[in-house]
């Protein structure tokens, strides 16, 4: 999620980059706006992460299921959902493995099928593993545009609703048995915003979901999101997350003093910047890349650690800056390292138009190309988890206070004017989600897995916040926190096994146990 899921420069400049591919026709200035504009949409935008460095050497089959584009209202219209399958495991009497590919392109999840959990659990009993895209993400798009009245059909219901008709109904191509549930045994596995979703599958859908893994679930919704940085901050380096804080607090007060204001802005390189949070956010930008690590060297990002490098040691040190201010090392280090994004907007332009969000039409664009409004919909319709400082100022901050709910959420406002069907709410229903259980979601044969200093375990049944994160981890009720984790980290697995690190080796082989466990039950 998510996610972003977060999207931090590093991932910003790569997008950038392939944008620069597609579009090498547009003139130099047009392309460094519109890479900027990505940029800062995936900023605000936070979105769990997808783990597709690492491909799949094989090649799975897909196929379409045909899917009601309303559930509950016929309109006459279908659309095809995707799902690939491996059925190298498979013999007759198996169970099934669905992966809900949540909100990216199913394509994202196929090492997951080849080496991941999926293929791990299905090698295990001789099941059949299946990817699903979930609607209006991948090629699983039932509409011609993403504007607010044609999004209304992406919320929980309708793609709890997709999945209980894709279990009962599915004929798997080139297998002549009915595997259809409740007849044949399936398992729910999803990740991070799919966690939150096998949750909700096992609980409304128990007579159709045999077993259900939730890994790094979102399973509470919230409209603050401030427990997401101080898990960062907890499990950072400590002089990283001191600086971090120190830089925060430093150019906070230097905005808030009308003296400094603007200086500071240009000491960022964007000089006249409109919204102080326009500058500020670049600084969560940069902590989300906390998230985008992994086990795996071929996956895992060194962002963070980059980051922290360039941040330095804190001292005492104060230095004086050509706008005619004195700063910590924190600040100038900080400066220098944004510097590298803010130098990139072209002469001709204004910091405005560069880093600003001021401008409601850079978010009213609504082809199909489009693919940032679809997780920022869900987020500003049911999830919430917008950016905001922790609630009490005893907490030390590595956020700005400036980066609030209301900064945070207007592009809620912004991108989905409202339709003639549809309009946002001005805050998300997120009781939609927690009324299913939220963190004290339970039910027999769902295992909840998160990740130790996972920074979305604020959102998952293992949070801090959690009234039930104590509770016992039984063969049936399976509770297990991945020790050192970041994001659903028993989701990838290795081709060889006994490479994967020992804590990786002992969720998988849990995961198996449990698993076989709940299956040698089925009746
Ligand atoms: C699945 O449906 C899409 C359209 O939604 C179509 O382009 C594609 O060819 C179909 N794939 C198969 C395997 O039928
Ligand atoms: C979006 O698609 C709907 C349904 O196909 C169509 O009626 C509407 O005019 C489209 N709107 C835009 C802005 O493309
Ligand atoms: C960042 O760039 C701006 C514009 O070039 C410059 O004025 C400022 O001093 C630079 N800051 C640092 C820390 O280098
Ligand atoms: C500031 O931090 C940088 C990076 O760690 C370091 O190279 C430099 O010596 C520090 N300068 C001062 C004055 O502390
Ligand atoms: C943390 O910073 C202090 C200086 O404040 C330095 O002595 C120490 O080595 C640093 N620790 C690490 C792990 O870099």
């Amino acid at each position: 999620m998510a996610s972003s899921f977060t999207m931090n420069l590093g991932n910003l400049l790569l997008l950038a980059a392939s944008f620069v591919c597609v579009s090498a026709q547009i003139n130099p200035t047009v392309q460094i706006l519109n890479d900027l504009r990505l940029a800062r949409l995936d900023r605000l935008n936070r979105i769990t992460p997808t783990i597709s460095k690492r491909q799949t050497t094989t090649t799975f089959p897909s196929f379409n299921f045909t899917q009601p584009l309303d559930h509950f209202t016929d309109t006459g219209f279908t659309w095809n959902q995707r799902y690939f399958v491996n059925s190298r495991h498979y013999k007759p009497g198996g169970p099934v493995f669905v992966l809900d590919g949540g909100e990216t392109s199913v394509t994202d999840r196929l090492p997951y099928l080849d080496t991941g959990i999926v293929d791990i659990l299905a090698s295990a009993t001789n099941g059949l593993g299946v990817i699903l895209e979930h609607r209006y993400y991948g090629v699983s798009v039932p509409v011609q545009n993403f504007t607010t009245d044609s999004l209304r059909w992406l919320n929980n219901e309708q793609a709890v609703a997709d999945s209980a008709n894709f279990m009962q109904n599915v004929q798997f191509d080139g297998i002549d048995a009915d595997l259809t549930a409740p007849k044949t045994p399936w398992i729910y596995y999803g990740g991070s915003y799919a966690g939150a979703r096998s949750a909700h599958m096992k609980v409304l859908h128990p007579d159709i979901v045999y077993g259900a893994i939730a890994s790094s679930g979102v399973v509470e919704a919230a409209i603050s999101n401030w427990g997401y940085y101080d898990i960062i901050r907890r499990a950072a380096p400590a002089n990283c997350s001191a600086q971090f804080i120190t830089a925060q607090k430093e150019v906070d007060a230097l905005l808030s003093d009308p003296t400094t204001n603007s200086k500071v802005k240009s000491f960022f390189g964007m000089p006249g910047l409109t919204l102080d949070a326009d500058l500020t956010s670049f600084f969560s930008g940069l902590l989300g890349a906390w998230q985008e690590k992994n086990w795996d060297p071929a996956v895992n990002s060194d962002e963070f650690a980059n980051t922290c490098t360039a941040m330095g040691n804190p001292s005492t040190a104060k230095i004086q800056t050509f706008q005619g201010f004195t700063v910590s090392n924190a600040t100038w280090n900080l400066a220098t390292i944004i510097n590298k994004t803010s130098s990139r907007c072209p002469a001709t332009s204004t910091s405005d138009e560069c880093f600003g969000t001021l401008d409601d039409s850079d978010f009213q664009e609504t082809d199909l190309s489009q693919t940032w409004r679809l997780w920022q919909f869900q987020v500003c319709t049911q999830w919430g988890f917008f950016d905001s400082p922790p609630p009490s100022s005893s907490i030390p901050s590595m956020l700005s206070k400036f980066v609030d709910v209301a900064y945070s959420s207007k592009i809620c406002q912004q991108a989905y004017p409202p339709g003639q069907f549809f309009q946002v709410p001005a805050l998300p229903n997120i009781e939609d989600v927690n009324k299913i259980g939220g963190f004290k979601i339970a039910h027999d044969r769902l295992a909840i897995i998160d990740g130790e200093v996972d920074p979305w375990r604020f959102d998952c049944a293992h949070s801090f916040i959690s009234p039930s994160a104590s509770r016992p981890d039984t063969p049936l009720r399976p509770f297990k926190l991945i020790p050192d984790a970041v994001h659903h980290y028993d989701e990838n697995g290795l081709a060889d096994h006994s490479q994967e690190p020992p804590a990786i080796q002992a969720i998988h082989a849990q995961e198996v146990e449990f698993v076989k466990g709940w299956l040698a039950d089925f009746k």
